[in-house]
């Protein structure tokens, strides 16, 4: 493995001390230099001294009482030297704060206090992806699907969304998160491996090592499969972050099936998300829990993303759907048919709605599935070639 050139940029003395004796430690990279403050801009002296030095990998030091600077820096660093891999290294009881530092540019969020472990395993993976020429491309895009309530429809919404995703689009993942994993039911799957088996990997993952955890279903929808145990293990949130962070390297769109399930993991999933989509019911209970679901998101500064599904939608009297919309404080994205017999055979063959083509249904889901993409440029230019050769 070729030594790894690393700046570190820590505000504070001793860490950044340690900082270099531990990237030294690692005997498969060496501090070529070290600053004692954040760069603010492209044309200061902090930054030009960073771009002279001519990293492999900037190491930036998150500090408690200032996150905001360390965040700016990772953002400014990623845009002047798009070629170096910036690691962030802070405390993993912020979740907000990995998300952003990962947002801003981060490739890696490490925990501190750091060992040496900690960041020869992140040398050797960024060594092995760049060995293997997957440097960052454009990232993916996460959309995560939530219930209003138990049995509001996630699963179905998620799975025949994802599916829709992939057959338009190709490159398309679905993770399973639900508290019970059902999406597996839902195609007929029988999965090998699951996600616990994808966390407790992550040390060593690799794209290979993370398409040997997926389920293929026919079409091309590669399914990350959920826990069959009710109790088990959670991921903590750093490693969530990594595990999102391999998906959207890897697939254009990831759905997530967060079915029942209402905790930090949600609300993280939800902050790394395009778009949320509650899945709710036109009944008061349904909205009502809407309501409280988008509060409890919100908390944590999703609420602009989130979007009301209705599901098993049929038209109430006195009630519109601008009634709906205020009543859960979400805007209205779609709107799926109430076809009790359509769906549940479908769980129940294992034959998503989506290969019934040509169905109200699977139009819908279909439907769902441009709106959310309407603005990407790869789904603009296929639409536009197809306007073209018309
Ligand atoms: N559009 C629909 N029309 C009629 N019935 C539906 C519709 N969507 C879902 N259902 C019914 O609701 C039930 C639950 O669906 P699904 O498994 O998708 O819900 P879920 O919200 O994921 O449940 P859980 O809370 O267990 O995760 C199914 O048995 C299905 O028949
Ligand atoms: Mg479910």
């Amino acid at each position: 493995m070729p030594e790894l050139s690393v700046v570190i940029v820590a505000t504070d003395n001793e860490q950044r001390a340690v900082m270099q004796v531990l990237v030294d430690g690692t005997s498969v990279a060496r501090t070529v230099h070290t600053c004692a403050s954040f760069p603010v801009a492209g044309s200061d002296p902090i930054t030009r001294r960073v771009r002279a030095a001519n990293p492999d990998v900037t190491l930036v030091d998150i500090p408690a009482d200032n996150p905001p600077l360390a965040l700016r820096a990772i953002e400014l660093l990623h845009q002047e030297m798009p070629e170096a891999a910036i690691f962030a290294i802070g405390n993993l009881n912020q979740p907000q704060i990995i998300v952003n530092a990962m947002r801003a540019g981060a490739r890696e969020f490490i925990e501190r206090p750091t060992t040496t472990t900690d960041l020869l395993e992140a040398f050797v993976r960024l060594t092995t992806a760049q060995r293997r020429g997957r440097q960052e491309g454009p990232r993916g895009k996460v959309y995560s699907v939530i219930n209003a309530k138990g049995g509001n429809g996630a699963t179905t919404v998620a799975v025949n969304l994802a599916m829709a995703l992939q057959s338009v689009h190709g490159q398309t993942a679905l993770v399973d998160l639900a508290p019970l994993g059902h999406a597996a039911l839902h195609m007929n799957l029988k999965p090998v491996f699951n996600v616990a088996d994808a966390t407790r990997n992550l040390h060593r993952m690799d794209a290979s090592l993370l398409e040997s955890f997926m389920t293929r279903h026919n079409g091309g929808l590669q399914l990350l499969a959920g826990t069959n145990m009710p109790a088990a293990v959670d991921p903590s949130t750093a490693e969530f972050v990594r595990l999102f962070d391999m998906l959207v390297t890897h697939y254009r769109y990831v759905v997530v099936d967060a079915s029942s399930r209402f905790d930090a993991a949600s609300r993280l999933i939800a902050s790394l998300s395009e778009t949320v989509l509650l899945v709710a019911c036109t009944d008061v209970a349904s909205l009502w829990s809407a309501a409280r679901v988008q509060q409890y998101l919100g908390e944590t500064g999703s609420r602009e993303r989130v979007r009301l599904v209705l599901n098993r939608f049929r038209k109430v009297p006195g009630f519109s759907e601008s009634d709906a919309e205020a009543a859960v404080g979400a805007k209205l994205l779609w709107r799926v048919p109430n076809q009790y017999f359509a769906v549940s055979g479908a769980i129940d063959r294992g034959t998503p709605l989506m290969e019934q083509r040509n169905t109200e249904i699977a139009r819908c889901f279909s439907g769902l599935a441009q709106e959310l993409t309407r603005n990407d440029v790869e789904a603009k230019r296929a639409a536009w070639s197809l306007f073209k050769s018309v």
